[in-house]
């Protein structure tokens, strides 16, 4: 098990408290259907418009040379969202099985056409694969959506169709500016708190594959304390 971000290439970018937290609750009831509102609605209910970009391209190049993928290998995107990094693993490894998992019937609808069919619906807490059956597992910023125990349901489920060759990574924060900072944004979160806590977490559920945290990055000038003119960012992540 490493402590390993494969998602150094993502784009940063700082977030703007302000916007969020005006009617936060309403929005997290909302965003929490993770249906159109959440990948196509405005910035205060999730991503603010959810489109291709090809910000994946190089993530899909180092999850392809950490896991070693090759043609015919099979690969499961769980949360996988619109398809986009499945999308871009297709082109980085041509011949690779790809197959996505997600919640969303508006995000299978509305997919990626390279990765139209390879979308299942279903929940990460009980994955319809065989044990073993995928060469990487990969879950971004997804199981923290679950309640703990569903968590530790989906983090065992990700060890037994992918045993030592599964990818978490979850939100986190370091300390109490970060945690308050995160209060301020997060929408869909249920489960979250320190490293260590995921650390723990892990280990309870046997998980011996790779991990890493998103830690929310914050723009002072856009604290909720200094209040400003709103400012719209898209397709940042809409957790
Ligand atoms: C923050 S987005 C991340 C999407 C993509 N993995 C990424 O990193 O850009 C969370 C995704 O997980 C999906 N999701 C939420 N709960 C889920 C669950 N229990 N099982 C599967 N997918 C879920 C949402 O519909 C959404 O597409």
């Amino acid at each position: 098990m490493a402590e390993i971000n494969l998602l150094a290439k993502y784009p940063r970018a700082k977030r703007n408290l302000v916007t969020r937290k005006v009617g936060q609750a309403a929005n997290r009831v909302i965003a929490s259907q993770f249906g159109r509102e959440y990948f196509d609605g405005t910035r205060d209910q999730g991503y603010g418009g959810y489109r291709y970009d090809g910000r994946w391209l190089p993530i899909a190049r180092d999850l392809a040379d950490h896991f070693k993928l090759k043609a015919g290998d099979r690969v499961l995107d769980i949360g996988c969202a619109k398809g986009f990094l499945m999308r871009d693993l297709m082109e980085v490894v041509p011949g690779l099985e790809v197959w996505g998992l997600e919640i969303s019937q508006y995000a299978i609808d509305n997919c990626h056409d390279d990765a139209r069919g390879r979308l299942v619906r279903g929940s990460a807490q009980r994955l319809p694969f065989a044990s073993g059956s995928f060469a990487a597992a990969l879950c971004i910023n997804v199981i923290h959506n679950l309640g703990q125990d569903a968590c530790l349901e989906a983090i065992k489920e990700i060890e037994r169709v992918a045993p030592s060759r599964g990818y978490i990574q979850v939100d986190a924060y370091r300390n109490d500016d970060e945690r308050d900072a995160f209060l301020d944004w997060v929408l869909t979160a249920e489960t979250f708190g320190k490293p260590d806590m995921w650390r723990a977490l892990f280990a309870r559920a046997g998980y011996t594959g790779d991990y890493y945290w998103t830690i929310l990055e914050i723009d002072p000038e856009w604290t909720v304390r200094n209040a400003a003119p709103a400012q719209q960012h898209q397709q940042e992540p809409g957790r």
